[in-house]
């Protein structure tokens, strides 16, 4: 960087060196530590004012900077590169006797090597997650990021280093304070997370291009990107669990290196153990298995490691493996089934979707009778059809896929599948974008409108508590709900004659249905259920243009400026904002008296928890989390699951958990409802 030669150059170089660190460390808390410390809101006030000051100051600008996550101009190739060492692969066993195999095998080589008796001693292993991504080396030269690749063929790998540089939880730079080695080579794992591969998904077909089979396919393919603009928009992470080259003097074990790993900022298992003999192992294993469904990623099993470096140098490696390390797997979670009808359901968008229905099998612990095919293309690929054998596997997606399908003997099989020409549900014509069938009746189209409804009045949208998938059916059945604002005009009368109504639920509803007439616009955004537009993204554009019509009135270029939204985004945007019949529509709900913005919000609105973190524990009596948690955040406060030091308060309900122990140890404010209730009310 060049030093700076004028007062306010200076000012602004100290500024900017501030704000990168302040920024580093909430990325670092909020990526890797999941434990975020200040609101979005607040974070993008820091982002903005860097991005804005090295606007002004270009020359300052350093490839470290976070601003400089964004992206690069794509390449017309990935370029290779030879690793450092050779990224070796592991055996991999599944069974217990295999593992005791392992144990005893690595005893007995040690005894050989090391000269002494180890029938009796135990040996400590350290115990990790064996993540289901992909592997790459991560180079750091005086502590900072310079160099990443893909494994490749373990010798050569591809360079993939400016897209590994928008991946938030890796560090550019190194904790200087906690004197990193001049040169450091280490090895990870990048993957996605399942409700973040879910969501990509859904971004995926919702336009039209083809679903990843599986978070790990999801993450290689958002990695080897020509375009590093589009790796940005994917919610990789990465994990590192060696250390394959450094200077200076490596620390005596494994489990020592990982904290020191972490003590530079490097992400690191989190779930790891020390495990003084194999019986731990193995309770380890049984313990991670057992909690897998509630893990927030994919492990297809746990990867054992002698802990002591003099051991693992002792034992070495074979051509591909080291000696010193073993993956243990699970079972895995594929079984056979066969297809008994192939179904075709309509979307919230008019997708066209095929589904399988499957003689019920269970799958990892669940029984699976649906598994979805994706589109035409894809059913034509795997070949599926009616009365087929099939493998079905749960890859971390809430519907389940069909792997492939099991060829039988001398089978008869049924004719091949043919999507629909006309919509399965209103009968309207069914239109084709590539692989993609379109019911083109939109609102018309019941199964379209129910799904924009659902999704309208859902918790993370306007949240219109009792207006579920059934309610929904009935209102749109009965006739009484043609398009979004009909909802606003549902009387006692009409609902008390729908099926299961009585006096209580109906006035219940139409109170929740009132309520959600006070929204904020990223609510009511995401509402509208518009292409590519989830909960954050509905946050990021209601924060940049504070009211619904300036971000109509948007041009793509203005949409591409703001960060976080790229091309499909605005192109979605744009169109969604084109079109009569959507205009009409919030027209038509702001004359029936929805709220969404309130007045002088983007001139800046009182905000009384502004910065403020909060969380619950225990039931509330007057009102739902989910209500409490708008409220929260109507105010400017933000709402986690966790506690840190750094949350401000802790609501106590009825049975408070272990969360009010926490906070008390913690030493974080704790507040009766009645207390937070006074809270939110404008003094
Ligand atoms: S250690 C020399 N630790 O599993 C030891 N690998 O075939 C190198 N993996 O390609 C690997 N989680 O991509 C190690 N905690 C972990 C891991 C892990 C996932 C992957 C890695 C490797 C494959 C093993």
């Amino acid at each position: 960087m060049t030093p700076p030669n004028t007062a306010k150059r200076a000012a602004a170089y100290d500024r900017i060196e501030t704000l990168r660190k302040e920024i580093r460390r909430h990325d670092h808390c909020y990526y890797v530590k999941d434990r975020p410390e200040i609101s979005d809101l607040a974070y993008d006030r820091l982002f903005r004012e860097l991005a804005d000051l090295e606007a002004a100051y270009p020359d300052l600008i350093t490839q470290d900077s976070p601003t400089q996550r964004v992206g690069a101009p794509p390449l017309d190739e990935l370029t290779k590169v030879t690793h450092e060492r050779p990224m070796l692969s592991l055996d991999s066993i599944t069974d217990r006797e295999e593992v005791l195999a392992f144990d005893k095998r690595v005893r007995r080589e040690l005894a050989k090597e090391l000269g002494r008796e180890m029938e009796s001693e135990a040996i400590h292993y350290t115990v990790e997650p064996k993540y289901d991504g992909l592997s790459v080396e991560l180079v750091y030269e005086s502590g900072r990021f310079v160099r990443g690749a893909t494994r490749g063929d373990g010798y050569v790998g591809e360079d993939v280093t400016i897209n590994l540089r928008t991946l938030r939880s890796l560090p550019l730079t190194l904790a200087a304070e906690a004197d990193p080695p001049a040169h450091l080579a280490v090895r990870g794992e990048v993957y996605m997370k399942l409700g973040d591969f879910q969501a990509l998904n859904r971004r995926i077909t919702e336009r039209g291009d083809e679903a990843f089979a599986n978070p790990r396919n999801a993450a290689a393919g958002s990695l080897r990107q020509l375009d590093s603009r589009i790796t940005a928009e994917r919610p990789l992470v990465v994990t590192c669990y060696e250390t394959m080259a450094r200077s200076g003097a490596p620390p005596p074990t494994h489990w020592a290196e990982l904290d020191s790993l972490a003590a530079w900022g490097l992400p690191v298992p989190e779930e790891r153990r020390r495990c003084d003999g194999i019986d731990a192992v193995l309770a380890f294993h049984a313990e991670i298995e057992a909690a897998r469904e509630q893990l927030p990623f994919e492990i297809d099993g746990i990867v054992v490691k002698v802990n002591h470096r003099d051991w693992q140098v002792a034992l070495g490696e074979k051509s591909r493996s080291p000696r010193w390390a073993i993956a243990f797997k699970f079972a895995p979670r594929k079984e056979i089934t066969t297809v008994q009808d192939i179904v075709v359901s309509v979307g919230r968008t008019g997708t066209l979707t095929p589904l399988a229905l499957l003689k019920p099998v269970e799958v990892g612990g669940v029984t699976i009778s649906r598994a979805t095919l994706h589109n035409a293309d894809e059913v034509a690929r795997k070949d599926i059809r009616v009365g087929d054998t099939v493998k079905v596997e749960r890859a971390g997606d809430v519907i389940p896929a069909i792997a492939e399908r099991v060829p039988v003997p001398d089978e008869q099989r049924a004719e091949p599948f043919r999507m629909p020409e006309a919509c399965p549900v209103c009968g309207a014509a069914v239109a084709r974008e590539g692989a993609y069938y379109y019911c083109s009746g939109q609102a018309a189209c019941p199964a379209q409108l129910k799904g924009a409804l659902e999704h309208f009045a859902s918790k993370q949208a306007l949240y219109i508590d009792g207006l579920g998938k059934k309610t929904v059916a009935q209102l749109v059945e009965a006739g009484l709900v043609r398009e979004l604002p009909d909802l606003y005009e549902l009387t006692q009368d009409q609902l008390l004659a729908l099926d299961g109504f009585a006096d209580k639920s109906a006035s219940l509803l139409l109170e929740a249905i009132r309520l959600s007439k006070q929204a904020t616009l990223d609510r009511f955004l995401m509402g509208l259920g518009i292409r590519q537009v989830g909960q954050h993204i509905a946050k990021v554009l209601s924060r940049r243009f504070g009211t619904l019509d300036r971000l109509a009135a948007a041009d793509r270029n203005t949409l591409e400026s703001v960060h976080e939204i790229g091309p499909e985004i605005a192109a979605s945007l744009e169109s969604f904002f084109r079109e009569e019949r959507n205009r009409r529509v919030i027209q038509r709900l702001r004359e029936l008296g929805i709220r969404f913005e309130e007045p002088g919000v983007a001139e800046g609105r009182a905000r009384p928890l502004e910065g403020k973190t909060f969380a619950f524990t225990g039931g509330l009596t007057q009102l739902s989390r989910d209500e409490a948690t708008r409220l929260v955040e109507h105010s400017g406060g933000r709402v986690t699951s966790s506690l840190s030091k750094h949350t401000h308060y802790v609501v106590a309900g009825r049975d408070p958990g272990s969360k009010l122990d926490e906070a008390r140890r913690l030493g974080v404010r704790i507040l009766t409802e009645p207390e937070f209730r006074s809270l939110l009310e404008p003094s």
